[in-house]
């Protein structure tokens, strides 16, 4: 299973319910990396979309504790584990954890790669992603040169959980 995020310097992922920015090329590496997939997120990411609206193409699973909640062309499951037993019928490598906070902390021992836009910016922010460099069992394996839009910089980075052999 997979993850992709974008962080900026502190490893900040929102504030009030909204991303921190939107880079143009980083929208285009999320849509082209998750077409045709499975996305996971939270009921808060999925009403942060344009329309509240899930994402095109790709099949969307939302948790939400809300047993009433309904969103067409989505599926809605209420927890985790419940989440983890709809993915089983999918291939580990279609589906991407795509958040938010909530979503990736829980999710991310079930994931083996990271794919993590980082923005070298240090924005206000209300909602984080675990910093995979202080974390023992990630490693980063990947990351390209440093590219800009406007006075932004930013890489695309790729972190991947270590196998240990006990
Ligand atoms: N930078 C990025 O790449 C990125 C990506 C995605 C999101 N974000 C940002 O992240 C922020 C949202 O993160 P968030 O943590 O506040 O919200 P979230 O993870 O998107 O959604 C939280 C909601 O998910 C449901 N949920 C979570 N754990 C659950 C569980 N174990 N069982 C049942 N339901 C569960 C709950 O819905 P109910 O309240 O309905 O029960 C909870 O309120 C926004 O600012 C968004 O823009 C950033």
């Amino acid at each position: 299973m997979n993850l992709i995020v974008a962080v900026d310097k502190n490893w900040a992922i929102g504030c009030n319910n909204r991303l921190l920015v939107s880079i143009p090329s980083d929208m285009k590496f999320f849509r082209e990396t998750t077409m045709g997939k499975v996305v996971v997120m939270g009921r808060k990411t999925l009403e942060s979309f344009p329309g509240g609206q899930p994402l095109k193409n790709r099949t969307n699973i939302v948790i939400t504790s809300d047993s009433d909640y309904k969103v067409k062309d989505a599926i809605v499951v209420p927890s985790i584990e419940a989440a983890v037993g709809e993915l089983k019928k999918y291939e580990e490598e279609d589906i991407f954890v795509i958040g938010g906070e909530s979503i990736y902390r829980q999710m991310l021992p079930y994931c083996k790669t990271a794919y993590v836009t980082k923005i070298d910016h240090a924005y206000d922010a209300d909602t984080f992603f675990p910093n995979l460099d202080e974390m023992e069992d990630w490693k980063l394996t990947g990351v390209t040169e440093e590219q800009t839009y406007f006075d932004l910089e930013y890489v695309f980075a790729r972190y991947e959980r270590i196998e240990r052999s006990e």
